[in-house]
């Protein structure tokens, strides 16, 4: 069963027993009152037939009591008792005597119901009156009451019912719309509903919101694909191209060499982007944490690179404590190879320092480096994959620092990049401590 059935049912039933609470409530109620004024007319009734035979009629009442037994609400019956024997009677149908027991009682007045009847007794002496009235017609107002009471509770659930139905289906109408509309993600059409100022166009500005999120990192994702893809394209070929090209003709060792050197330098670079690349797909899919020392870290990739810093005739230097934080060994050591392989990359003469330690309670890693240095407009720009900022003579994907930022947001940490007077860069990256 749909929503707008549920709700429809559920108010129906609701309003049905809250109206037959007030119906059956008010008719008590209301069958109570008129029992009691009843009862205060026979009362009075009984009084005056009491007083009327006291001054001596016995056998038949006179007109003028005669009158008062008779109301706009319906006549009574008087019936006059003397030591038990009927003196007067009038009620031809009537049951007699009109209360039994009331005979027996040494009670002075009473008043019950009695085969149909409404009684009141008075005794006064060895005198008894009863006026007795037939219940039937109070029963038939009674009866009128509960049947229109109950029409008018079925009709007001009904009627209940069907304004939920119209009332949800208002509502429902825009939703289900939105429903259909984020099933099919693609069409950029704006979403229905947005500009109703209730909840259901609070929900769809939401929707809106995420499913805009959605469509840029859908975007995003395809994007780094294809770069990706090219990225990995354009070496291979390369290496393919000069392979074939150096098989084909006589060559000489210098030939050899120079081929020889290129194809290491593009199969290295092949594998840094195959390694950056399942690094972000690790970050991705969640990091292995535990304490690790940032200094040995920095320490294996110092001297990793330290053949091809002296290769380029530049100094490398690592310098600090052991400084222990939370995380992934592997990740880490990723992150730190592209800042120090950044650092000898953008250096043709000077020095690259690394240098670990603890700074305001945190883990910092420093490299610092006298290179070409960087346009300070790009220093945030280039943590994007692929943005390779104005410098792309020298080989590089442009996801070196992508993977850093990655890696480090990972760890809650930071890494920034700053100009460094003369010439250079200085990356700075700082970490919790374990
Ligand atoms: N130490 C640095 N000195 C000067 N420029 C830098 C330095 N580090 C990064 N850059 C600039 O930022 C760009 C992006 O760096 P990133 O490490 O992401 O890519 P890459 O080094 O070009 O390629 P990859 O790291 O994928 O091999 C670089 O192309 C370069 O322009
Ligand atoms: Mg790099």
């Amino acid at each position: 069963m749909n929503l707008r059935w549920r709700l429809a049912l559920i108010s129906s039933f609701v309003t049905l027993l809250a109206l037959a609470a007030l119906v059956i409530g008010s008719g008590l109620l209301l069958e109570r009152v008129r029992l009691r004024d009843l009862d205060e007319e026979l009362g009075v009734q009984a009084k005056v037939v009491m007083d009327e035979i006291a001054d001596g009629t016995r056998s038949e009442l006179s007109l003028s009591v005669a009158d008062a037994l008779s109301t706009a609400i319906g006549s009574s019956v008087a019936w006059v008792y003397e030591n038990g024997q009927l003196m007067t009677g009038d009620g031809i149908n009537a049951p007699e005597p009109l209360e039994p027991s009331f005979f027996s009682s040494p009670q002075t007045s009473s008043v019950t119901s009695h085969a149909g009847w409404r009684v009141y007794s008075l005794r006064r002496s060895a005198m008894i009156v009863q006026i007795g009235r037939p219940l039937a017609p109070l029963e038939r107002v009674n009866l009128s009451y509960w049947r229109i009471g109950s029409a008018t509770a079925l009709l007001a659930a009904l009627l209940a019912g069907i304004t939920i139905t119209v009332a949800v289906n208002r509502v429902t109408e825009p939703l289900e719309r939105l429903a259909q509309r984020v099933q099919t993600l693609e069409s950029g059409a704006p979403i229905p509903a947005l500009g109703l100022r209730d909840e259901v166009g609070a929900l769809a500005r939401a929707l809106e919101g995420s499913l805009g999120d959605l469509r840029r990192t859908r975007a995003r994702e395809t994007r780094f694909l294809a770069d990706a893809a090219h990225e990995l394209r354009t070496p291979v070929t390369a290496l393919l191209t000069d392979l074939e090209h150096h098989a084909a003709r006589p060559r000489s060792s210098s030939d050899d060499r120079a081929v020889l050197e290129r194809s290491t330098r593009t199969a290295r670079h092949l594998r840094d982007l195959a390694s950056n690349l399942l690094t972000l797909s690790q970050t991705e899919r969640g990091l292995d944490k535990r304490p690790v020392d940032m200094f040995e870290i920095a320490a294996n990739v110092v001297d990793r690179n330290a053949s091809l810093a002296a290769h380029k005739g530049l100094e490398i230097s690592l310098d600090g404590h052991p400084a222990a934080a939370l995380g992934d060994a592997v990740a880490l050591e990723r992150a730190v190879e592209n800042l120090i392989g950044n650092a000898i990359k953008f250096t043709d003469s000077g020095a690259v320092r690394v240098t670990v330690g603890i700074h305001d309670q945190r883990v910092q890693l420093e490299v610092l480096d006298t290179g070409i240095g960087m346009n300070p407009d790009l220093l945030e720009a280039v943590f994007e994959a692929f943005e390779r900022g104005a410098e792309t003579r020298r080989e590089g994907s442009g996801l070196g620092l992508a993977v850093v930022k990655s890696v480090i947001d990972a760890h809650v940490g930071t890494v920034t990049l700053h100009q460094h007077a003369p010439h250079g860069i200085r990356a700075v990256v700082s970490l919790p401590r374990a």
